[in-house]
């Protein structure tokens, strides 16, 4: 099993973010990742169709003998992570956990904002595992839709993003939040201008970064570790969509900032 590859999957290209953070932190695992290119967004659909697709996005990585899931999507994980668990045996990260448990360590005031899908804020998924490990916890949830289309068109600084960023962080910033939760799989991306709209003051927390940690952890603790490689063999890097590999890749390379092949369409449908 320490040999098998670690499958990850996402909505679509935002998963990159997490799959880049694995890679650095875990350099010997092999990875496969999956982006449900054909049925992006997730963000805007309701909790049962994500978790069907969801389902289906591990029936699919675990077909590939994977010995362990990652959800990289905020949406899938706050949707459908329980769902996932019970379904399936395999150990399963999703990015919620994590990105809670590091914005708890960095908050001096106990007041956090959480951005995110519109999916991912309506599901309070956040709120409740930040308060359930804490109950004093100030909470303020903001949905920030125009952040996904902006990061695939690579609009990541500039006038009109970081405009936007001032609008729909108005009312949390207002909230005197100290730390901000970057709920979405596209948001790591735009830590620069975020950054710049929130303060030097106000701690961004990665959730892509956070969730690397907790899979390295989780692969310790259970003893499947990769610990070397033979001689010569490069890790495995698969990248599978359900819609054509075009703009996966081309957009994928303002994800991982490099060109990258090994990307094969799929379908998973039942
Ligand atoms: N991957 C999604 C998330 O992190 C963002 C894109 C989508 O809406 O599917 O919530």
């Amino acid at each position: 099993m320490q040999d098998s590859s670690i499958g990850i999957f996402d909505s679509g290209i935002g998963g990159l973010t997490v799959f880049r953070e694995i890679e650095r932190m875990l350099p010997q695992e092999d990875l496969i990742y999956l982006g449900d290119t054909a049925r992006v967004p997730y963000g805007t659909k309701s909790a049962a169709t994500v978790t069907r697709y969801s389902v289906q996005n591990v029936r699919f990585l675990l077909e590939q003998k994977v010995k362990m899931v990652v959800v990289a999507c905020n949406t899938a994980s706050a949707f459908s992570l329980e769902e996932l668990r019970k379904q399936y045996p395999v150990p399963i990260v999703g990015v919620i956990e994590p990105g809670a448990k590091g914005a708890l360590q960095a908050t001096r005031s106990g007041r956090i904002g959480v951005i995110g899908t519109e999916g991912t804020v309506k599901s309070e998924a956040y709120a409740q595992s930040l308060v359930s490990r804490d109950p004093k916890v100030f909470v303020a949830s903001t949905p920030c839709p125009l952040f996904v289309p902006l990061v695939e068109e690579g609009w990541l600084t500039g006038e009109v993003t970081e405009r936007i960023a001032q609008e729909y962080l108005q009312k949390p910033l207002a909230q005197k939040i100290d730390t901000l939760i970057l709920g979405c799989t596209h948001y790591p991306l735009l830590k620069p201008t975020l950054q710049k709209v929130a303060g030097n003051e106000v701690a961004l927390i990665d959730s892509a970064e956070e969730t690397a940690k907790e899979v390295a952890l989780l692969l310790a603790q259970k003893g499947l570790m990769r610990l070397m490689r033979r001689e010569n063999k490069m890790p495995r890097r698969d990248f599978y969509v359900t819609d054509s590999p075009e703009r996966f890749r081309r957009v994928g390379e303002i994800f991982l900032k490099n060109p990258f092949k090994n990307i094969h369409h799929v379908t998973i449908e039942a």
